[in-house]
């Protein structure tokens, strides 16, 4: 399996965020990880669609963006506009999950569902044939530099399992408190998408990106 590296922005200088893009991409990461909140799912506001936007022209790597949001229904078509890729948008803000997977899909994105770390991972037993990623949130979404919640590796196997026991190929993305050493147990646990933002942004972004490849290809070797 391939695994990717999605850093996440949100621990990026926002000052200087188109070099801090360029820097990531031209350094191996496949994602580019962009978490928009909109302070009433989670308590922070980040940023939207014109950030998007003005970053799209900076790389051509997959636009994945994490909708912590209420009713991201409302935002598809605007967020595809800006330059998404995959969205992104968490099972316990869609009062209607299934008719919001096809609304992404039906924009051209790929679909993906984010759970909180409290939601049990049996919301996905109808609908996980619809995502092309599903999301294990290991903190409180809302900030950055939190610490990781060590419960989600086991929420990370359950799904893997799920995933393999219906023969899909659903990638699983692990975000929060992800660092260099948890990489490799999380690996192993089933993600094959790993978000990191203060791991990857604090310090020397191309050589934090490095880092995490670098642990890639041992677990691939290893496997
Ligand atoms: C948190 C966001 C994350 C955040 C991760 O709500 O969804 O993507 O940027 O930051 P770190 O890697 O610092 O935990
Ligand atoms: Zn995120």
């Amino acid at each position: 399996m391939a695994y990717i590296l999605a850093p996440s922005i949100l621990g990026a200088d926002f000052s200087r965020l188109g070099e801090e893009v360029e820097a990531v991409s031209e350094a191996g990461a496949e994602y580019i990880h962009l978490d928009v909140m909109d302070g009433t799912f989670v308590p922070s506001i980040s940023f939207g669609m014109p950030v998007i936007q003005s970053l799209r022209s900076r790389t051509d790597k997959v636009f994945d963006v994490h909708m912590m949001v209420e009713e991201p229904g409302r935002y598809i078509e605007d967020v595809k506009k800006a330059g998404a890729d995959l969205i992104c948008v968490h099972a316990e803000a869609c009062r209607h999950l299934d008719r919001t997977l096809h609304q992404i899909k039906e924009a051209g994105c790929m679909a993906g569902i984010a759970l909180n770390p409290a939601t049990p991972v049996n919301v996905l037993e109808y609908v996980l044939p619809e995502a092309d990623m599903v999301l294990i949130m290991s903190v409180n979404p809302g900030f950055g530099g939190q610490k990781f919640i060590p419960y989600a590796v086991e929420k990370i196997k359950k799904v893997r399992r799920m995933v393999l026991e219906r023969g899909l190929n659903t990638d699983i993305q692990v975000d929060g408190g992800v660092t260099p050493d948890n990489a490799d147990e999380l690996l192993r646990a089933g993600a094959n998408i790993l978000v990191a933002g203060s791991a990857v942004f604090h310090g020397d972004a191309r050589a934090n990106v490095r880092t995490f490849l670098e642990i890639f290809r041992n677990c691939s070797r290893k496997a």
